[in-house]
């Protein structure tokens, strides 16, 4: 089985702030997997210092295929096939969507086929509408959510980090983006969905479950163990790990919990 995704001892910090204290973790081509865990883990961080955001420094490992991605500039890290998904999806005055997209297939020579794909996948997500407009301008929390999505697709990339993919979305767009993922699914793609409920879970098949706090993963399963975390809550979970109450990723020393499990 080969991995999309092997990360491995990996360690962020922000100035002064150790955000990411030695994360494992691997997404095997062909599964998707979800990523848990409470406000503040450190998880919108870990896709941020996989895409090599700036002022993030990291130590340890992350591989996209057999191409270690820390190091590298942004661009490079796109080529060698990540993607992020942002959990705020910035928006770009002045470019429009549909010539973002036809950069994006200029720059990696996606062609008519890539053209085709992009005009069919914009009708099926109802986004056809926007791919006139200045990238994300004016458009609510769901409909950037999709237009995301639309990127991916372009984009076609073996890694796709999606950052509360579903937050701000309404149960209908819920249940449209876990279609578009699930549709995403390629034996030779890694998808790693970063969410805070189970919901979206419910609407698609996670290969597994993994739940981060205070800047590690503490656990790792099956769907089931989304569905532990929504009746315990990540309070529940805490207790269980023995972890502080107020501890976040930059507060906690971590190591004192985690050295239990
Ligand atoms: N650029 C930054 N400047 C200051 N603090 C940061 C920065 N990036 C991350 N942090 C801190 O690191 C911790 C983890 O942040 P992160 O955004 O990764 O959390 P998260 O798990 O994505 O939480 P949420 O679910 O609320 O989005 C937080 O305490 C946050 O304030
Ligand atoms: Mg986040």
């Amino acid at each position: 089985m080969t991995n999309a995704l092997h990360i491995q001892g990996l360690e962020a910090r922000y100035g002064d702030l150790h955000i990411l204290k030695g994360v494992d973790l691997q997404v095997p081509a062909g599964e998707v997997h979800a990523l848990m865990g409470p406000n503040g883990s450190g998880m919108s961080t870990l896709c941020h210092v996989l895409m090599g955001k700036p002022g993030y420094t990291a130590e340890g490992s992350a591989l996209v295929g057999d191409t270690e991605m820390l190091g590298l500039s942004v661009d490079e890290r796109a080529r060698a096939g990540l993607f992020e998904g942002f959990q705020y999806p910035v928006e770009v005055g002045g470019v429009t969507l549909r010539d973002l997209l036809a950069e994006i297939d200029g720059a990696i020579g996606g062609g008519a086929a890539l053209e085709a794909r992009i005009e069919s996948a914009a009708e099926s997500m109802d986004m056809a509408r926007f791919m006139d407009r200045p990238v994300n301008e004016g458009l609510s929390g769901g409909e950037k959510k999709r237009s995301e999505m639309l990127q991916l697709l372009a984009l076609d990339p073996k890694v796709a980090v999606l950052d509360e993919i579903d937050s701000g979305l309404d149960i209908d767009a819920v249940r449209d983006v876990a279609t578009a993922v699930e549709a995403l699914r390629s034996p030779d793609r890694g998808l790693l969905v970063i969410t805070h409920y189970s919901r979206i879970l419910r609407y698609m098949t996670v290969d597994r479950v993994h739940v981060m706090m205070a800047g590690r993963i503490v656990r790792s399963g099956g769907a089931e163990l989304a569905e532990a975390l929504e009746s315990k809550g990540y309070e529940g979970m805490r207790k269980e790990f023995g972890l502080d109450e107020s501890a976040t990723a930059a507060e906690s020393g971590g190591d004192d919990f985690i050295a239990g499990l």
